[in-house]
């Protein structure tokens, strides 16, 4: 028998139908379980955080009496109380949980208090007496540039001699840029469930992205072994990166209170102490320079990139690594030198947030090169095309890696069709000619995302499948579900491989007890790597059925099909139900566990080169904007966002990420501002004073398409990941807000536009916009 001769089996396919998110109907009713949905334990205490009121002080005295005075509180814990290590840092063990005589911003940690109630801690937790001793704070990038305040010893990848190229380059460019951070706002606030088990066991409801570094946070906090600690984590309100490291500030919180009281207890973050507590993304200050012929050919490129790192290095390594990997762009750049130092400021400890860096490296050649149009007077777009990287040839990044993947020029040319962006371009400069208030702005960005982590051991997964007697499958995976569907993937990656229908598949909840070693659902690998693990398990089930199904029925193990909930072999169509039925009976193993590891990884960090990504993921927006030159304010009017997904594994969840990431980037670039008072204190700590954005802000004609293009790796079904790429569209928003504004001075004068291009901000560029043009036509 083969393919043909049965019609619907031959088109059967699982992946890369357009499936609803496997948990839609339990959201849209409300009966998703998050963590905070979890039916309490009888004896459930409820803890809160007592938080720093000074960026940079010791700790003189500290009085918790009145605290643990306090109405239904059970205890107050503080660092002496830690049985283990103090710390919770991912990478480098400067992450104290509570702070042990030092405090380094407004908002960190430095007791416990556990009450009867969740409102009863809250309110407990303000009546401590701290009196400090303050110390000199560090609290701007600029700040630690000019002491050299860091994390980290400072990062540089040079490749070539920019120097002789910068001396030989007609044209000279040279700027200053600042892009902020920005909070992840996920849903869902960081909460972490502590049960005490016997014999000194652990159990923790975690809303992570990282339940393995949940499991060993809580171990060396408690002085454990990890076989004592299990994490579990059915699913995230989202995560965006805030949950990859700093879920583990409150999962051991919550542990050391139950380990200590032997009860359960439940941390949940409130809104404000959330956003007080945690790290957000990385804010960076840019100095650049470029050098460029008359074509605005790119000869030489120099960027010194400072981020604010926090009082920890958290994650704020690997991002910046993320953000040198990505100053490139879509762009080879021949000589070129790149520094990145990540500074040690007295505010919450930066960590991951969708794009990890990548968007802060790539956002500053954009930058230069929407510069360098304007001072040629040529299109952008002609600009970024002329300095795509090529084919066979200038396809070598300054890390080394050949870049065999390419499809930007494809790609961009069927958006700027599809877009009609010359037709728009031509409309918007009569629309400008005759509107001297109103100004219309457009502009195309392209993006090439590296996929993989730099670091190459993380690059690994594993998956535990389970075909029960009835012919149901429970799948497991160490991939972590945020709502970006890994777990819709998954199932459809074991459907398929199995020919079932996704109604027999069920994804539980991620157990560290279930699969071991788990890497973070981040760097966008999570499909790519759990969907392979899971591949894997199932085609070892698959195997074994194919093996007893030719012993029972004879033929050849190898031409048994799977398809369409049927099996077939030597003419004979079975139920999957059934001759799983059979196969328990002539005790076949119905379960398997999966693994997989991306091959060809390599990666020197001492010289920041090698082959650290396994393929690049590619696409392009244009967006058209219409400011408000007396105001600042302004209306995206219409977005078109071409992504390449590979060959998408589900059509309607990579669209969703397409264009959750665009305004999620967008709301980063234009309206979410991060205020740090003097004393320190960040005052954007909650939705009424923090703007992201809402339905309204969305443009009315949003056009997202996947741009079909089967993966040249041999990834998971040849798709690419979705999660975090998307992110960087939404530049072609902020340069399209900088092109409005440039039209006020008749496109002569580029416009010194920060991000956030906040209305504020967008005056601000206006006024200096109106200022040089005035300047100009005097010297006229
Ligand atoms: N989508 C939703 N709905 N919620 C999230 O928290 N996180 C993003 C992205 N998409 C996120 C999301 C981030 S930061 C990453 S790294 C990826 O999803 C992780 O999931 P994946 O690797 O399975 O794509
Ligand atoms: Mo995503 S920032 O890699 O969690």
């Amino acid at each position: 028998m083969n393919d043909s001769t049965i019609p619907s089996l031959a088109a059967w396919r699982e992946v890369g139908r357009a499936r609803p998110h496997e948990s839609a109907e339990l959201h849209v009713l409300g009966q998703a379980t998050y963590t905070d949905d979890i039916a309490e334990l009888a004896g459930t205490l409820h803890a809160a955080l007592g938080l720093s009121s000074r960026p940079h002080a010791r700790i003189a005295a500290i009085d918790l009496e009145p605290v643990l005075a306090s109405r239904g509180v059970v205890a107050v814990l503080s660092a002496a109380d830690i049985p283990g290590l103090n710390d919770c840092g991912p990478i480098i063990h400067d992450d104290p949980i509570l702070a042990d005589g030092l405090v380094q911003y407004v908002g960190q940690p430095i007791f416990i208090v556990v009450a009867d109630s969740h409102d009863n801690a809250r309110r407990a937790a303000r009546l401590a007496k701290v009196s400090y001793e303050d110390l000199p704070a560090i609290l701007s990038p600029q700040q630690a540039r000019a002491a050299q305040s860091w994390v980290l010893p400072p990062m540089r990848l040079a490749r070539g001699d920019a120097e002789q190229a910068f001396a030989r380059a007609p044209h000279l460019l040279k700027g200053e840029l600042h892009v902020g951070g920005q909070e992840q706002f996920y849903l869902e606030g960081q909460i972490a469930y502590a049960i005490p088990g016997e014999d000194r066991g652990m159990h923790v409801y975690c809303s992570t992205q990282h339940p393995s570094e949940m499991q060993h946070v809580v171990a060396h906090a408690l002085g454990l072994h990890s076989h004592h600690v299990t994490v579990e984590c059915r699913r995230m309100g989202g995560g965006f990166g805030g949950k990859e490291s700093q879920s583990a500030l409150w999962a051991a919180a919550a542990a050391i209170a139950a380990a200590r009281l032997r009860r359960p207890v439940k941390l949940r973050a409130d809104r404000d102490d959330d956003m007080l507590v945690t790290g957000k993304r990385h804010c960076f200050h840019y100095l650049y320079e470029i050098g460029y012929d008359s074509e605005g050919r790119i000869l030489a490129a120099k960027v010194d990139m400072v981020s604010r790192a926090g009082f920890s290095a958290d994650l704020s390594g690997p991002v910046a690594t993320r953000a040198v990997c990505h100053f490139d762009n879509t762009y080879y750049l021949s000589d070129v030198e790149i520094r990145a130092a990540c500074g040690k400021t007295n505010t919450q400890s930066n960590t991951a947030f969708r794009g990890f860096g990548g968007p802060q490296g790539a956002i500053a050649i954009e930058y230069a090169i929407d510069e360098i149009a304007r001072h040629l007077g040529r299109d952008p777009l002609d600009i970024r095309r002329l300095n795509f990287y090529g084919r066979g040839e200038r396809n070598v990044t300054p890390y080394g890696q050949e870049i065999v993947d390419n499809v930007i020029h494809e790609l961009v040319a069927e958006l700027e069709e599809s877009s009609a962006y010359r037709a728009r371009r031509a409309a918007i400069a009569d629309f400008n000619r005759d509107s001297p208030v109103l100004k219309k702005g457009l502009a195309l960005t392209p993006v090439k995302f590296g996929i993989a982590f730099n670091v190459t051991h993380l690059n690994q997964a594993g998956a535990l499948v389970h075909v029960y007697v009835d012919g149901s499958i429970l799948v497991n995976h160490g991939g972590t579900e945020m709502g970006q569907g890994i777990n819709t993937k998954v199932m459809q990656v074991v459907a398929h491989e199995l020919g079932v229908d996704m109604a027999r598949v069920r994804a539980t909840a991620t157990h560290t007890g279930k699969v071991a070693n788990t890497s973070a659902t981040a760097a966008s690998t999570g499909a790519d790597l759990n969907g392979k693990a899971a591949q894997d398990a199932a085609r070892t089930i698959r195997q074994r059925l194919a093996e007893f199904a030719a012993r029972q029925y004879g033929g050849a193990a190898d031409e048994v099909r799977f398809a369409a909930d049927t099996v077939f072999v030597v003419g004979l169509a079975l139920p999957f139900a059934e001759l799983v039925a059979k196969a328990y009976l002539a005790r076949v193993q119905l379960w398997s566990d999966g693994f997989y590891a991306t091959p060809g990884l390599h990666w020197d960090p001492k010289t920041m080169s090698g082959h650290p990504f396994s393929y690049y993921a590619y696409g392009a927006a244009v967006s058209e904007v219409i400011v408000d030159t007396l105001t600042g304010e302004w209306k995206l009017a219409r977005v078109d966002a071409l992504y390449d997904a590979g060959r998408s594994l589900n059509p309607a969840l990579d669209i969703g990420q397409v264009e959750g990431a665009f305004i999620q980037g967008m709301g980063w670039l234009t309206t979410e501002e991060l205020k740090w008072n003097e004393a320190g204190k960040l005052m954007t700590h909650a939705p009424s004073t923090y703007k992201i954005p809402s339905v309204s802000d969305c443009p009315e004609d949003f056009r997202v398409r996947l741009f079909d293009n089967a993966n040249v790796e041999d990834s998971i079904h040849r798709s690419k990941a979705v999660g975090e790429p998307p992110l960087l569209l939404p530049f072609s928003v902020f340069f399209a807000i900088r092109d409005a504004i440039s039209a006020v001075g008749g496109h002569r004068i580029n416009p010194p536009l920060n991000a956030p291009a906040t209305c504020e901000e967008i005056l601000n560029a206006v006024a200096a916009v109106e200022a040089a043009a005035a300047t100009m036509e005097q010297g006229a």
